[in-house]
Parts: C-alpha cells; structure tokens; sequence
C-alpha cells in the first residue's frame, strides 16, 4: 500500500514527501517535471515522469502500487501566468486535474488530499477570512482552484470520494534538503534572497497605494513544514473515516511587502534593493486566513511560521545551494 504523490518533485510537494517518508509512509510520485526538479526526491522513491492527465498511467501506478490515498498537489501555480494565458491553467489544472480524479476514483482510490488556495476566495468579504466566506476568485488560476473543489464535493455526494482541501496562504522558508527553485520565480521571499545573493539588481514591489498602513499588500506566510505537516494529518484524518472538508491554511497574521524586506534585511545582512512596479492585476489587498477550523479539525499548529524563521530557513537552504537545484 502507497500513498500517490502528485506534484512532489515541487516545492511544497517535496517537503510533504520528505516528511511523509520520517514517518514510516511508503510514497509514490507523479510529476511531468514542468515545473519541479527530480534531485528534490531521494532516488529510492518510485517517480514516475508522466501527466496526471494520461488515465492509463494512473490506473496503472494505481495497480502496481496499491494506491490508498493520494495527495494532489500538481498544478501550475503562477497567479500572472494564469491571467495572460488562461488555456493553460484550464487544460492543465481543470483538465487534467478532472481526467485524473476520474481515473482515480475509477481505480478505487478514495481518499483525497487536495491543494486549495486562498486564491479561491478572491477580494474577501470579511478578514480574517473563514471558510464559509464567499468564494469569487479574481484571476484564472483561482477559478481552476474552485472548479476542482466544487467536482470534489459532488464526487463524495455520488462516489463517496473523500477529501480534504487544504486552502494554503503563502508557502515560504524551506527545509535543509528541499527549498523554492522556480523558474521564473513569481514569489517575494526567493525574489529578496537572489537579490541578497548579487544575483538580479532589485525587487519589484507591485504597487504602494493599497489600503494597508504603509500601501502594499499584506500576506498571511506560512512555514512550508507547517503546510506538509498538515497534509500528514489531514491523511490520518481521513483514514480515521473523517467527513470531508475544506480547511485554510495560514497562521492568521499578516506581513506587508515592504515588512518582509525589512525582515530579510535583518535576516541576511545584506542591502536589498527594491524598485517601484504598478500593481499587478488581481492581486487583493490584504489575505489572512483564519486557520482555527483546521487546528480544531485536524489538531494542528503551526509551530515555524514565524516571519524571521521562515526567511532565514529559505536563505540558509540558499547559501547551501547557490545553484537551487541544478548541479
Ligand atoms: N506556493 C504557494 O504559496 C501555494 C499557495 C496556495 C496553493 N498552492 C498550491 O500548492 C501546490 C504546490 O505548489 P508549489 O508552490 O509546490 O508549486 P510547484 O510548481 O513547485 O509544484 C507543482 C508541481 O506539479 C507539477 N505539475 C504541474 N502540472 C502537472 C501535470 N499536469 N502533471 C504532472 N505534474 C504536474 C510540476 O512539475 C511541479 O513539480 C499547487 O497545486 C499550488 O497551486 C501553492
């Protein structure tokens, strides 16, 4: 019996895989590569190169490895991206992401744990923000998040697939083996530590005129140990015969842009240079998640994401591998 790993050559995905493995679970992973990187796995893993979309590759990893549960993480995952080229956030998350539920729930694997965005919640009603808070996302990668959720609802009511979908924040920081090596990368803290790093003049920060005390927009950053760590209970939890359901996770206090370069300031030491950009289409104004439904729900907490720990695992994790991932 194995567990099926989608995405788990990718950031959050290797970290959850890591520590999947430090508890005695047996792993197999799907990734198309696209956006990850094989050297984020040990080579012992079983790691099959492939789409999620090609059914028969997932009724077979299915077979061979009698597949108990599957968490889903593959998906393409740049807000930007997602807005100027919508067909391949459709295809590639909707899609493909449909194809593969199917032939799962074909396969019998009936337990499902999903990777969900506070993107879904688009420009939000009330802050923090619930679960139950409206969901109208403001860009397509957002839309592909929700469509996702919803089929995930209806295949428990006809087929009796459970699930959790775990509504992420901002993943930052990383672990002594697995860190964030996108390329390009759209995120802040790696943005600030290539800039510390010599290696591109300056940070743009998009837009200074939001309401927030000093103008840019605010995140919720959470450790990416404290997300894998709540795959490992959202698993168990499921296991156990938990409902499904739908879970933020966040920490429930948020930094604004120009906070987090001061922090990684402090952090490495080193000037970092920022530079002035107009505001980014369907960027909100302000995300903090209220996470208390998944500490009650799936007895967690957050234990790293504190901002300083957060940035200086992601420097640390860069100072050992000034390349990322490439030899
Ligand atoms: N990083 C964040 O802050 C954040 C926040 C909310 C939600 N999420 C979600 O969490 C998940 C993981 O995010 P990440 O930051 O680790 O991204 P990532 O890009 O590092 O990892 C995604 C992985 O999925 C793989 N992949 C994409 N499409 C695939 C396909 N069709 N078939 C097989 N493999 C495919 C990529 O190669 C990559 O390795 C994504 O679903 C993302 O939408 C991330």
């Amino acid at each position: 019996m194995a567990i099926l790993v989608t995405g788990g050559a990718g950031y959050i995905g290797g970290v959850t895989v890591e520590r999947l493995r430090a508890k005695g679970e047996s792993v197999v992973v799907l990734d198309d590569l696209a956006r990850g990187h094989r050297a984020a796995l040990d080579a012992e893993i079983p790691f099959y190169q492939g789409n999620i979309g090609d059914r028969a590759l997932v009724a077979r990893i299915a077979r061979e490895h009698q597949i108990e549960s599957c968490i889903h993480f593959a998906a393409l995952a740049y807000v930007g991206e997602s807005v100027t080229d919508p067909a391949k956030y459709f295809e590639n998350n909707a899609a493909n992401g449909i194809a593969f539920i199917g032939a799962l729930v074909q396969a019998g694997v009936l337990r499902l744990v999903f990777s969900s965005t506070c993107a879904t919640y688009g420009e939000p009603e009330e802050m923090p923000i619930g679960e139950q808070c409206r969901q109208w996302p403001k860009n397509p990668y957002g839309w592909t998040k929700l469509l996702i959720e919803r089929l995930l609802d209806s295949y428990d009511t006809a087929y009796n697939l459970k699930f959790v979908a775990l509504r992420y924040f901002n993943a930052a920081g990383a672990t002594t083996k697995c860190g964030e090596d996108h390329e390009p990368e759209p995120h802040l803290i790696p943005n600030l530590l290539a800039t510390a790093l010599g290696e591109q003049p300056s940070v743009p920060v998009f837009g200074n005129n939001y309401p927030t005390p000093d103008g840019t927009p605010i995140r919720d950053y959470i450790h990416v140990t404290d997300l894998a760590e709540a795959h490992v209970r959202a698993l168990e939890y499921l296991r156990g015969g938990g409902a499904s359901d739908f879970l933020n996770l966040g920490t429930g206090s948020g930094f604004s842009v120009l906070e987090v370069i001061e922090c990684a300031r402090e952090v490495t030491g080193r000037e970092i240079a920022t530079r002035m950009e107009p505001p980014r289409a369907g960027d909100p104004a302000r995300l903090i998640a209220d996470a208390s439904k998944a500490r009650r729900v799936l007895g967690w907490e957050p234990v790293a994401s504190d901002l300083r720990t957060i940035i200086r695992t992601a420097w640390e994790w860069r100072l050992q591998h000034p390349r990322g991932y490439a030899k």
